[in-house]
Protein backbone atom coordinates (compact mmCIF):
# COMPACT_ATOMS: atom_id res chain seq x y z
CA UNK A 1 0.00 0.00 0.00
CA UNK A 2 1.13 3.50 -1.06
CA UNK A 3 2.12 5.30 2.03
CA UNK A 4 0.07 8.43 0.93
CA UNK A 5 -2.85 5.65 0.76
CA UNK A 6 -2.02 4.63 4.21
CA UNK A 7 -2.15 7.88 5.91
CA UNK A 8 -5.27 9.07 4.03
CA UNK A 9 -7.20 5.82 5.85
CA UNK A 10 -5.31 6.33 9.21
CA UNK A 11 -6.87 9.79 8.89
CA UNK A 12 -10.45 8.46 8.12
CA UNK A 13 -10.24 5.77 11.24
CA UNK A 14 -8.84 8.43 13.07
CA UNK A 15 -11.92 10.53 12.45
CA UNK A 16 -14.34 7.25 13.49
CA UNK A 17 -12.35 7.33 17.11
CA UNK A 18 -10.47 4.08 15.74
CA UNK A 19 -6.47 4.07 14.21
CA UNK A 20 -4.85 1.03 12.74
CA UNK A 21 -1.43 0.78 12.48
CA UNK A 22 -0.80 0.04 8.82
CA UNK A 23 2.55 -1.49 8.71
CA UNK A 24 0.61 -4.72 9.78
CA UNK A 25 -1.09 -4.84 6.48
CA UNK A 26 -0.56 -6.73 3.35
CA UNK A 27 0.13 -4.85 0.85
CA UNK A 28 -2.27 -6.36 -2.16
CA UNK A 29 -3.17 -3.27 -3.44
CA UNK A 30 -6.82 -5.08 -4.46
CA UNK A 31 -7.57 -6.47 -1.03
CA UNK A 32 -6.31 -4.74 1.77
CA UNK A 33 -7.26 -6.27 5.16
CA UNK A 34 -7.72 -3.82 7.11
CA UNK A 35 -8.14 -4.33 10.65
CA UNK A 36 -8.82 -1.31 12.88
CA UNK A 37 -8.12 -1.02 16.33
CA UNK A 38 -9.61 1.00 18.95
CA UNK A 39 -7.34 2.46 21.00
CA UNK A 40 -7.78 2.28 24.82
CA UNK A 41 -6.14 4.65 27.87
CA UNK A 42 -6.64 3.11 31.32
CA UNK A 43 -6.49 4.86 34.39
CA UNK A 44 -6.82 2.53 37.38
CA UNK A 45 -6.45 2.37 41.16
CA UNK A 46 -5.76 -1.71 41.06
CA UNK A 47 -7.70 -3.88 42.89
CA UNK A 48 -9.90 -6.56 42.47
CA UNK A 49 -12.79 -4.90 40.29
CA UNK A 50 -10.09 -3.02 38.34
CA UNK A 51 -8.40 -6.23 37.79
CA UNK A 52 -10.81 -7.70 36.09
CA UNK A 53 -12.23 -4.74 34.14
CA UNK A 54 -7.97 -4.76 33.14
CA UNK A 55 -8.70 -8.19 31.34
CA UNK A 56 -11.66 -7.45 29.96
CA UNK A 57 -10.08 -4.68 27.95
CA UNK A 58 -6.68 -6.64 27.33
CA UNK A 59 -8.49 -9.31 25.64
CA UNK A 60 -11.03 -7.44 23.99
CA UNK A 61 -10.97 -8.34 20.15
CA UNK A 62 -10.79 -4.65 18.54
CA UNK A 63 -9.22 -2.71 21.20
CA UNK A 64 -5.47 -2.17 21.88
CA UNK A 65 -4.87 -1.30 25.76
CA UNK A 66 -2.19 1.91 24.75
CA UNK A 67 -1.34 2.68 28.46
CA UNK A 68 -2.16 2.11 31.76
CA UNK A 69 -1.44 4.93 34.39
CA UNK A 70 -2.41 3.84 38.10
CA UNK A 71 -3.59 5.91 41.19
CA UNK A 72 -3.63 6.02 44.69
CA UNK A 73 -7.34 4.85 45.45
CA UNK A 74 -8.84 1.36 46.58
CA UNK A 75 -5.11 0.80 47.65
CA UNK A 76 -1.71 3.12 47.98
CA UNK A 77 -0.25 3.71 44.17
CA UNK A 78 2.83 1.40 44.58
CA UNK A 79 0.07 -1.74 45.55
CA UNK A 80 -1.92 -0.61 42.84
CA UNK A 81 0.89 -0.98 40.62
CA UNK A 82 2.20 -4.61 41.69
CA UNK A 83 -1.60 -5.57 41.09
CA UNK A 84 -2.18 -3.42 37.56
CA UNK A 85 1.29 -5.35 36.68
CA UNK A 86 0.41 -8.95 37.68
CA UNK A 87 -2.76 -8.49 36.02
CA UNK A 88 -1.50 -7.62 32.50
CA UNK A 89 1.07 -10.42 32.91
CA UNK A 90 -1.82 -13.37 33.65
CA UNK A 91 -3.24 -12.18 30.34
CA UNK A 92 0.19 -12.08 28.42
CA UNK A 93 -0.03 -9.05 27.82
CA UNK A 94 2.99 -6.08 27.16
CA UNK A 95 1.54 -3.03 28.00
CA UNK A 96 3.67 0.10 29.62
CA UNK A 97 1.99 0.75 33.40
CA UNK A 98 2.86 3.98 34.53
CA UNK A 99 3.19 5.11 38.74
CA UNK A 100 1.02 8.36 39.25
CA UNK A 101 -0.24 10.54 42.17
CA UNK A 102 -0.14 8.95 45.30
CA UNK A 103 -2.89 11.04 46.87
CA UNK A 104 -5.52 13.04 46.03
CA UNK A 105 -5.26 16.74 45.03
CA UNK A 106 -5.87 18.46 48.33
CA UNK A 107 -6.75 15.69 50.53
CA UNK A 108 -5.39 13.22 52.69
CA UNK A 109 -5.42 9.78 50.57
CA UNK A 110 -7.93 7.56 51.54
CA UNK A 111 -8.37 3.82 50.84
CA UNK A 112 -11.20 0.33 50.41
CA UNK A 113 -8.55 -1.88 51.91
CA UNK A 114 -11.68 -2.81 53.74
CA UNK A 115 -13.80 -3.87 50.90
CA UNK A 116 -10.94 -4.95 48.75
CA UNK A 117 -8.15 -6.92 50.92
CA UNK A 118 -5.39 -5.09 52.10
CA UNK A 119 -3.56 -6.04 49.04
CA UNK A 120 -6.55 -5.38 46.63
CA UNK A 121 -6.27 -8.68 45.84
CA UNK A 122 -8.55 -10.37 48.16
CA UNK A 123 -5.70 -11.18 50.01
CA UNK A 124 -5.01 -14.57 47.88
CA UNK A 125 -1.33 -14.46 48.40
CA UNK A 126 -0.31 -13.57 44.67
CA UNK A 127 3.71 -13.22 44.14
CA UNK A 128 4.87 -10.28 42.97
CA UNK A 129 4.92 -9.29 39.20
CA UNK A 130 8.35 -10.07 36.89
CA UNK A 131 8.00 -6.68 35.41
CA UNK A 132 7.70 -3.17 36.58
CA UNK A 133 6.61 0.44 36.26
CA UNK A 134 7.70 2.74 32.75
CA UNK A 135 10.00 5.80 34.54
CA UNK A 136 7.82 8.27 33.53
CA UNK A 137 5.15 9.62 35.41
CA UNK A 138 0.97 8.30 34.86
CA UNK A 139 0.14 12.05 34.04
CA UNK A 140 3.49 13.09 31.36
CA UNK A 141 2.04 9.13 30.13
CA UNK A 142 -1.54 9.76 29.74
CA UNK A 143 -0.82 13.54 27.81
CA UNK A 144 1.89 11.54 25.86
CA UNK A 145 -0.26 8.85 24.68
CA UNK A 146 -3.67 10.71 23.79
CA UNK A 147 -1.23 12.95 21.79
CA UNK A 148 -0.02 9.92 20.01
CA UNK A 149 -3.46 8.57 19.27
CA UNK A 150 -6.12 11.84 19.01
CA UNK A 151 -9.61 10.41 19.17
CA UNK A 152 -8.55 7.17 21.80
CA UNK A 153 -10.95 6.16 24.52
CA UNK A 154 -9.99 7.04 28.23
CA UNK A 155 -11.59 4.73 30.71
CA UNK A 156 -11.10 5.57 34.31
CA UNK A 157 -11.47 3.46 37.37
CA UNK A 158 -10.21 5.25 40.00
CA UNK A 159 -10.43 9.10 41.88
CA UNK A 160 -9.82 11.18 38.82
CA UNK A 161 -6.58 12.94 40.38
CA UNK A 162 -3.39 11.85 37.39
CA UNK A 163 -6.48 13.05 34.69
CA UNK A 164 -7.22 16.05 36.66
CA UNK A 165 -3.03 16.90 36.59
CA UNK A 166 -2.75 16.13 32.45
CA UNK A 167 -6.06 18.61 31.91
CA UNK A 168 -4.55 21.42 34.24
CA UNK A 169 -0.92 20.53 32.08
CA UNK A 170 -2.26 20.48 28.75
CA UNK A 171 -5.96 21.06 28.34
CA UNK A 172 -5.68 21.10 24.43
CA UNK A 173 -4.60 17.76 24.33
CA UNK A 174 -6.38 16.25 26.69
CA UNK A 175 -9.82 17.55 24.84
CA UNK A 176 -8.91 15.40 21.83
CA UNK A 177 -10.12 12.37 23.77
CA UNK A 178 -12.85 10.70 21.91
CA UNK A 179 -14.48 9.06 25.21
CA UNK A 180 -14.01 9.35 28.02
CA UNK A 181 -15.79 6.91 30.02
CA UNK A 182 -15.79 7.54 33.58
CA UNK A 183 -16.99 4.81 36.63
CA UNK A 184 -17.78 7.30 39.54
CA UNK A 185 -20.42 8.88 40.84
CA UNK A 186 -23.97 8.04 41.71
CA UNK A 187 -26.84 9.34 39.41
CA UNK A 188 -29.46 11.21 41.15
CA UNK A 189 -29.30 7.74 43.96
CA UNK A 190 -27.16 7.02 47.48
CA UNK A 191 -23.68 6.93 47.19
CA UNK A 192 -21.71 3.50 48.35
CA UNK A 193 -18.80 5.19 50.82
CA UNK A 194 -21.28 8.16 51.68
CA UNK A 195 -25.45 8.36 51.45
CA UNK A 196 -24.30 11.00 48.82
CA UNK A 197 -21.26 10.22 47.33
CA UNK A 198 -19.33 7.07 45.75
CA UNK A 199 -15.84 5.99 46.18
CA UNK A 200 -14.09 7.42 43.07
CA UNK A 201 -15.39 11.14 43.49
CA UNK A 202 -15.58 11.27 47.06
CA UNK A 203 -11.44 10.50 47.71
CA UNK A 204 -10.93 13.10 44.93
CA UNK A 205 -13.65 15.57 44.35
CA UNK A 206 -11.45 18.76 43.70
CA UNK A 207 -10.24 16.54 40.63
CA UNK A 208 -13.43 15.27 40.04
CA UNK A 209 -14.76 18.39 39.28
CA UNK A 210 -11.47 19.39 37.13
CA UNK A 211 -12.71 16.78 35.25
CA UNK A 212 -15.91 16.84 34.87
CA UNK A 213 -15.87 20.98 34.17
CA UNK A 214 -13.33 20.13 31.26
CA UNK A 215 -13.79 19.56 27.35
CA UNK A 216 -13.50 15.83 28.14
CA UNK A 217 -16.08 14.63 26.98
CA UNK A 218 -17.33 12.45 29.83
CA UNK A 219 -20.23 9.17 29.80
CA UNK A 220 -20.75 8.56 33.11
CA UNK A 221 -21.34 5.58 34.93
CA UNK A 222 -22.12 5.43 38.28
CA UNK A 223 -21.63 2.44 40.67
CA UNK A 224 -25.59 2.12 41.10
CA UNK A 225 -25.67 0.35 37.47
CA UNK A 226 -23.60 -2.35 39.03
CA UNK A 227 -26.10 -3.00 41.46
CA UNK A 228 -28.84 -5.99 42.51
CA UNK A 229 -29.18 -8.10 39.27
CA UNK A 230 -25.65 -6.85 37.55
CA UNK A 231 -24.03 -8.40 41.14
CA UNK A 232 -22.64 -11.71 39.92
CA UNK A 233 -24.52 -13.52 41.93
CA UNK A 234 -24.06 -17.36 43.20
CA UNK A 235 -25.13 -19.12 39.86
CA UNK A 236 -22.95 -16.50 38.08
CA UNK A 237 -19.66 -17.55 40.14
CA UNK A 238 -20.83 -21.47 39.27
CA UNK A 239 -20.74 -20.18 35.28
CA UNK A 240 -17.50 -18.53 35.68
CA UNK A 241 -15.33 -21.69 37.99
CA UNK A 242 -17.30 -23.82 35.48
CA UNK A 243 -15.10 -21.71 32.49
CA UNK A 244 -11.89 -23.43 34.31
CA UNK A 245 -8.95 -21.19 33.33
CA UNK A 246 -6.71 -19.19 35.12
CA UNK A 247 -8.44 -15.87 34.70
CA UNK A 248 -11.52 -17.23 35.22
CA UNK A 249 -10.56 -18.72 38.46
CA UNK A 250 -8.73 -15.29 39.48
CA UNK A 251 -11.72 -13.10 38.80
CA UNK A 252 -12.90 -15.04 41.31
CA UNK A 253 -10.21 -15.37 43.65
CA UNK A 254 -9.53 -11.61 43.79
CA UNK A 255 -12.50 -10.78 44.87
CA UNK A 256 -13.23 -12.87 47.75
CA UNK A 257 -12.99 -10.32 49.92
CA UNK A 258 -15.50 -8.33 47.85
CA UNK A 259 -17.94 -10.56 48.64
CA UNK A 260 -17.72 -10.64 52.41
CA UNK A 261 -17.89 -6.90 51.72
CA UNK A 262 -20.56 -6.12 49.49
CA UNK A 263 -23.35 -8.17 51.47
CA UNK A 264 -21.71 -6.06 55.15
CA UNK A 265 -21.53 -2.60 53.43
CA UNK A 266 -24.72 -2.04 50.88
CA UNK A 267 -26.77 -5.80 52.03
CA UNK A 268 -25.78 -6.64 48.01
CA UNK A 269 -25.67 -10.39 47.41
CA UNK A 270 -22.79 -11.61 45.23
CA UNK A 271 -20.02 -9.51 44.22
CA UNK A 272 -20.24 -6.08 42.84
CA UNK A 273 -17.93 -4.89 39.94
CA UNK A 274 -18.39 -0.97 39.34
CA UNK A 275 -15.00 -1.41 37.11
CA UNK A 276 -16.44 -4.09 34.78
CA UNK A 277 -19.97 -2.78 34.30
CA UNK A 278 -18.18 0.50 33.22
CA UNK A 279 -15.33 -1.29 31.00
CA UNK A 280 -18.27 -3.09 29.13
CA UNK A 281 -19.84 -0.20 28.32
CA UNK A 282 -16.37 1.14 26.87
CA UNK A 283 -16.01 -1.99 25.19
CA UNK A 284 -19.34 -2.09 23.83
CA UNK A 285 -21.56 1.32 24.01
CA UNK A 286 -24.88 -0.79 23.23
CA UNK A 287 -24.76 -2.32 26.63
CA UNK A 288 -25.80 0.77 27.96
CA UNK A 289 -29.52 0.99 27.18
CA UNK A 290 -30.04 4.38 28.24
CA UNK A 291 -28.34 7.63 28.25
CA UNK A 292 -28.48 11.12 28.14
CA UNK A 293 -26.51 14.50 28.41
CA UNK A 294 -26.98 16.57 31.56
CA UNK A 295 -25.04 19.03 33.10
CA UNK A 296 -22.83 17.36 36.38
CA UNK A 297 -21.08 18.81 38.88
CA UNK A 298 -19.37 17.68 41.72
CA UNK A 299 -20.07 19.02 45.68
CA UNK A 300 -16.27 19.91 46.90
CA UNK A 301 -17.05 21.86 50.05
CA UNK A 302 -19.93 20.46 52.29
CA UNK A 303 -19.09 17.98 54.29
CA UNK A 304 -21.88 15.79 54.49
CA UNK A 305 -22.43 15.45 50.52
CA UNK A 306 -18.77 15.75 50.02
CA UNK A 307 -18.15 14.17 46.17
CA UNK A 308 -21.49 13.94 45.45
CA UNK A 309 -22.65 13.97 41.78
CA UNK A 310 -25.45 16.81 41.38
CA UNK A 311 -26.77 15.57 37.82
CA UNK A 312 -29.42 18.23 36.70
CA UNK A 313 -31.79 15.62 35.39
CA UNK A 314 -35.10 17.61 34.71
CA UNK A 315 -32.68 20.60 33.24
CA UNK A 316 -33.69 23.44 35.87
CA UNK A 317 -29.84 24.33 36.42
CA UNK A 318 -30.48 27.16 33.53
CA UNK A 319 -33.00 29.11 35.72
CA UNK A 320 -32.34 32.16 37.27
CA UNK A 321 -32.76 30.61 40.73
CA UNK A 322 -29.96 28.67 40.09
CA UNK A 323 -27.41 31.33 38.69
CA UNK A 324 -24.63 31.43 41.97
CA UNK A 325 -24.61 27.63 41.92
CA UNK A 326 -24.91 26.63 37.96
CA UNK A 327 -24.57 29.79 35.34
CA UNK A 328 -21.00 29.10 35.38
CA UNK A 329 -21.58 25.70 34.69
CA UNK A 330 -24.32 26.12 32.29
CA UNK A 331 -22.36 29.36 30.40
CA UNK A 332 -19.66 26.34 29.66
CA UNK A 333 -21.99 24.37 27.87
CA UNK A 334 -20.48 21.37 29.15
CA UNK A 335 -22.34 18.37 29.63
CA UNK A 336 -21.90 14.67 30.93
CA UNK A 337 -23.40 11.90 28.96
CA UNK A 338 -25.17 9.58 31.92
CA UNK A 339 -25.46 6.07 31.89
CA UNK A 340 -28.89 4.96 33.12
CA UNK A 341 -29.11 1.00 32.64
CA UNK A 342 -27.35 -1.73 31.77
CA UNK A 343 -28.27 -4.75 29.78
CA UNK A 344 -27.04 -7.41 32.49
CA UNK A 345 -27.26 -10.55 30.36
CA UNK A 346 -24.69 -8.71 27.71
CA UNK A 347 -22.51 -7.41 30.74
CA UNK A 348 -21.96 -10.90 32.16
CA UNK A 349 -22.06 -12.33 28.80
CA UNK A 350 -19.26 -10.47 27.65
CA UNK A 351 -17.19 -11.17 31.21
CA UNK A 352 -17.56 -13.99 30.25
CA UNK A 353 -15.98 -14.54 27.41
CA UNK A 354 -13.09 -12.53 28.12
CA UNK A 355 -11.83 -15.03 31.10
CA UNK A 356 -12.13 -18.19 28.48
C1 LIG B 1 -15.29 2.10 42.75
O1 LIG B 1 -14.50 2.20 43.92
C2 LIG B 1 -13.62 1.12 44.01
O2 LIG B 1 -13.80 0.45 45.20
C3 LIG B 1 -13.86 0.23 42.84
O3 LIG B 1 -12.64 -0.22 42.31
C4 LIG B 1 -14.60 1.10 41.87
O4 LIG B 1 -13.70 1.78 41.02
C5 LIG B 1 -16.71 1.77 43.12
O5 LIG B 1 -17.22 2.75 43.95
CA1 LIG C 1 -11.38 1.11 40.81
Amino acid sequence: MESSEAARLDREFLALGVSCNLSLFPTSPLTPIISPMRNFLIDTDTASDDAVALIMALRYDDVRVEAITVVSGNVPVDQGLKNALYTTELCGADVPVYRGEAGPLKREAEYAQYYHGEDGLGDQGYPDPKGSAQPHHAVDAMIDTVRRFPGLTLVTLGPLTNVALAVQRDPETMATVGRCVVMGGAACTVGNVSPAAEFNIWVDPDAAKIVFDSAIPIEMVGWELSRHEANILAQDIEDIRAIDTPLAHFAIDCNDTVLKANLNETAGAGISLPDPVAMAIALDPTICTRKSAHFVDIETSSELTRGMTVVDQINVAGRDRNHAAWGKKVLSGRKTTVCWELDVAAFKSLLRKSLT
